[in-house]
């Protein structure tokens, strides 16, 4: 949600600091603030509501100079994203000063009890009483040491925090603390950096520690860091993890925008995903870390996600059912959390999360592997908490996902669990390995597919000017492309800020028809499938009311492109199950004009955050 950055080292603070959360401005971007420990012996720092671009031209008559440093990018919980309540938080000496991600659930006692004990908060925020925990303790018990404040302030904390803590009387040295949100530490020869996750880090260097939850880590301007455990005690050998991401691969490298960098990436995201897969027995899933006995075992999946992740389950709950025969339910991660799954001795979870760091999903996930069930990761983030957490983790490789709607990911994720669905059918008995060759290359085929359509993303600026003056849309598909319109949907929803419902076709007549009358846009994703034709009859009760018809088909559709006012060419998809993956590319371009056209700002949508680390 917040992303924070900080740095202690040979060289100025204010580079990194602002650098770092520029990269890091797509977990928030309500509010933002930085503070620097001046060779005056006092901490300077700049705070305001808005963008980092807004801070970054404050900073620049602010004269912010000195070797230590933190900065944080705020999506506000607790308290408006105004001034006031933009992090970093101070004590009442102005002496230390804190950011944080996450949220502290015993705030309220604490700040009465603090308010009761002479501190006084300025803030409407949750986080602001860690400074003040961490002033009382750095006044008495922990007199003199910043680490053990800094714990000391921790055990009176509830919830989960990253934290970033500097100290005006400990110059070049930076306390960082983690429980449940996640933060990254480089050391390095000019000096040791933190960030809540590897994006930053990338171009500094390619190992980062890794903070395990109720750790603290003490970064010493020259370059080294110590990690202890909660209980004071130095850790021998932190975590660690190396980064393989080029650092260029989180620039804009000549794009408008994220989204449409993303978009374009899609073909090679694939590839790098399938490039050795296919092996002698079936998909190579050594991932996995599940023998092919126990594969064979599992009766029972349940799979685990929100948002657009969640839209990936949909898809693999068909492919896992109609190639394994494995019956499977998918949850939303948010939901599960309040219900009683039906957990078998043989109940294999897998969670679906781009991030890696979405709260609700992780709960999910330990709740499920408390009942007994194996849980398996499909995850974009390197290191996330859902990949360390998890008994098995494939990577989707996607690379770093910027834009705060997800398109590239979207469709590695589905081909991620294509790869699975076929690795559990082969293990299953139920496809041989000639089998799954076939449908291994109808895979390999999709690269190739999205390119096409990305190629033809004229049809979609073109068929983005039926929404200028839209108030509402409707997204209809059936079977597996019903899916398709739900993820449709969502993508206009959050960058166009335009009201999109989504049905499966056939159900538009038991409702929603009612919203239609002229001029109304209903996108309708009608592939050359085995229901093309019932999908093409609800296309004509939309006609018969007046409204306006978008639909995605396939070349060469004669009955579609006369009924429809604009139509999104897909070329032919080799296997039904697989056309989500090559229509929906269509979908993300026309969310993407539609948006622009009304003048939003595509990679960051007002309210949102690319990893949703509350519940
Ligand atoms: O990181 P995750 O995949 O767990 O995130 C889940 C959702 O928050 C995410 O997919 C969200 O719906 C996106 N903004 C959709 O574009």
């Amino acid at each position: 949600m917040c992303g924070i950055v900080g740095y202690t080292g040979k060289n100025q603070a204010i580079t990194y600091l602002l650098e770092g959360l520029q990269t890091l401005e797509y977990r928030g971007y309500d509010s933002a603030g930085v503070a620097v420990l001046s060779p005056d012996g006092g901490l300077h720092g700049v705070k305001c509501a808005g963008r980092v671009s807004t801070l970054v031209e404050r900073c620049k008559t602010a004269n912010l100079v000195g070797t230590t440093g933190i900065a944080h990018t705020r999506w506000a919980t607790h308290g408006a994203p105004t001034d006031r309540n933009a992090h970093p938080h101070m004590d009442c000496s102005g002496r230390i000063a804190i950011v944080h991600n996450g949220i502290i659930e015993n705030f309220r006692e604490l700040r009465s009890y603090l308010s009761r004990n002479g501190h006084e908060l300025v803030s409407d925020t949750d986080s602001e009483v860690i400074a003040h925990l961490i002033e009382d303790a750095w006044k008495g018990p922990a007199a003199g040491d910043l680490v053990a404040a800094v714990r000391n302030a921790c055990q009176r904390l509830e919830g989960s925090w990253a934290l970033a803590v500097t100290c005006a009387d400990v110059p070049g040295k930076l306390v960082c603390a983690r429980k449940g949100s996640p933060l990254v530490i480089a050391s390095t020869e000019d000096g040791a950096y933190a960030a809540s996750d590897v994006t930053p880090l990338a171009a500094i260097s390619s190992h980062v520690i890794q903070l395990d939850d109720d750790q603290f880590a003490l970064l010493v301007e020259d370059g080294s860091v110590t990690v202890f455990d909660r209980e004071g005690m130095e850790v021998a050998n932190p975590s660690t993890i190396d980064i393989d991401w080029d650092a260029s691969a989180a620039t804009l490298g000549g794009y408008a925008d994220f989204m449409a960098k993303e978009i374009s990436e899609q073909p090679e995201a694939i590839e790098r995903l399938l490039k050795d897969r296919l092996g002698k027995h079936g998909i190579e899933m050594d991932e996995l870390s599940m023998t092919s006995e126990e594969l064979a075992a599992i009766d029972r999946i349940y799979l685990v996600a929100c948002g657009t992740s969640y839209h990936v389950c949909l898809i693999a709950r068909d492919m896992i059912e109609s190639w394994a025969k494995i019956p499977t339910l998918c949850e939303y991660a948010s939901e599960l959390n309040y219900k009683e799954p039906l957990v078998t001795d043989n109940t294999l979870c897998v969670i679906v999360t781009q991030s890696g760091e979405t709260a609700d999903t992780l709960t999910a996930a330990r709740r499920m592997r408390a009942l007994g069930c194996k849980v398996f990761a499909v995850t974009n983030v390197l290191g996330s908490t859902a990949a360390r957490e998890s008994d098995g983790t494939l990577y989707v490789q996607a690379g770093p996902e910027v834009c705060v709607a997800s398109t590239k990911a979207y469709t590695a994720q589905m081909v991620a669990c294509a790869l699975l669905a076929l690795r559990l059918a082969f293990a299953k008995g139920e496809m041989d390995r000639n089998e799954v060759g076939r449908h291994f290359h109808n895979l390999e085929a999709l690269p190739d597919l999205i390119r096409e359509v990305i190629a033809r993303r004229w049809q979609d600026k073109h068929a983005a000017q039926v929404f200028r003056n839209a108030r509402s849309a409707l997204f209809l598909g059936r079977g597996v492309n019903s899916t398709t319109a739900y993820e449709g949907a969502l993508k206009l929803k959050e960058i166009s800020y335009l009201h999109a419902e989504a049905y499966p076709a056939g159900e538009m007549k038991h409702g929603p028809i009612a919203l239609l009358e002229p001029g109304f846009p209903v996108v309708t994703v009608v592939p050359a499938d085995h229901i093309h034709d019932k999908t093409v009859s609800n296309i004509q009760e939309v006609i018969a009311r007046g409204a306006t018809c978008v639909a995605v088909a396939t070349d060469g559709d004669r009955d579609v492109a006369a009924l429809c006012h604009d139509v999104l060419w897909i070329p032919p998809v080799p296997e039904e199950r697989l056309i989500p993956i090559v229509a929906i590319v269509h979908l993300q371009m026309l969310a993407r004009y539609v948006a622009r056209a009304r003048g939003r700002d595509v990679d960051k949508p007002r309210n949102l955050a690319k990893s949703v680390t509350v519940e």
